[in-house]
């Protein structure tokens, strides 16, 4: 149900939207929520996977120890992904990308949502869970074409693989950050969306949005450690939100 005051903020973003030339896009967990995704955090709870916290199976210390583990835990994910759909989140987001003259969508999931919804150019600041790299050489291959083995055999050097994915205790993929961080710099209009803002340092680019002089809009259920600095907060569900914004 939509309150009269929700309305309002609604119509002042989707104006300052309409009236944007340029717009950067945050999104996180919570924007594939609907599609079936289970979330990290979220009502007061970690993930756990084998009694294990998320933190710990995805870290780089667990593929330096344990590596066809932290494939379990990547099988796992893939099981879940495999079946699931786009929703209107995703949908909304991939209609935008051709309605301004510069659009720029980043995204902290791994699941590879937005590109399935049709979004091109997505930076995809913490790699792609569809995709294995060669500890030894860095060959890249679609998890799909490696066999059942685990870890992965690098076709090119023989050598093992592990998931394309940044995990605890690793840098951002080279290059794809600074780009991220020119696009927000110059955003007249930040959306931060199904991100609870705790990662860094992708939760650094509202801010740098917000310092650039963006209109910087949250689309969450929950407050984040970043509504304070928002201009204006859609609670409730991405997949409802985005819609209502227009360009449909
Ligand atoms: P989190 O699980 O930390 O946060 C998900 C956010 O989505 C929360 O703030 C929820 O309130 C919100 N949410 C839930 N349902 C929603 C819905 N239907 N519409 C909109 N928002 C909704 O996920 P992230 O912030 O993405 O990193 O987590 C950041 C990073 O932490 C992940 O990329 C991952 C993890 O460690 C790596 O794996 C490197």
């Amino acid at each position: 149900m939509t309150s009269r005051l929700q309305v309002t903020e609604i119509e002042r973003v989707r104006e300052s939207l309409h009236a944007a030339h340029s717009v950067f896009v945050l999104t996180g967990a919570g924007v594939s929520a609907e599609s079936g995704v289970p979330t990290f955090r979220g009502g007061g709870n970690a993930a756990v996977w084998k009694g294990m916290p998320f933190y710990e199976i995805s870290s780089a210390g667990m593929v330096e120890r344990d590596l066809p583990e932290v494939w379990a835990w990547f099988d796992y994910r893939l099981g879940v992904l495999s079946d699931l759909k786009p929703n209107p989140a995703h949908k909304t987001l991939a209609r935008w990308q051709d309605k301004f003259s510069s659009f720029t969508l980043a995204t902290q999931n791994i699941d590879g949502l937005h590109q399935a919804a049709g979004s091109r150019d997505v930076y995809e600041l913490h790699g792609n869970v569809w995709t294995a790299r060669c500890i030894e050489c860095d060959a890249r291959s679609d998890v799909r074409r490696l066999g059942a083995a685990r870890p992965p055999v690098c076709l090119d050097c023989r050598n093992p693989m592990r998931p394309d994915v940044v995990l605890f205790g690793e840098m951002l993929p080279v290059g794809v950050f600074d780009r991220a961080v020119d696009a927000a710099r110059t955003a007249e209009v930040c959306f931060v969306v199904g991100t609870s803002a705790l990662v860094y340092p992708a939760a650094s680019l509202p801010e740098v949005a917000k310092r650039g002089g963006a209109f910087l809009v949250e689309v969450n259920p929950e407050k984040t450690p970043l509504t304070e600095y928002c201009d204006a907060s859609l609670r409730g569900p991405a997949g409802e939100l985005l819609p209502l914004l227009g360009f449909e």
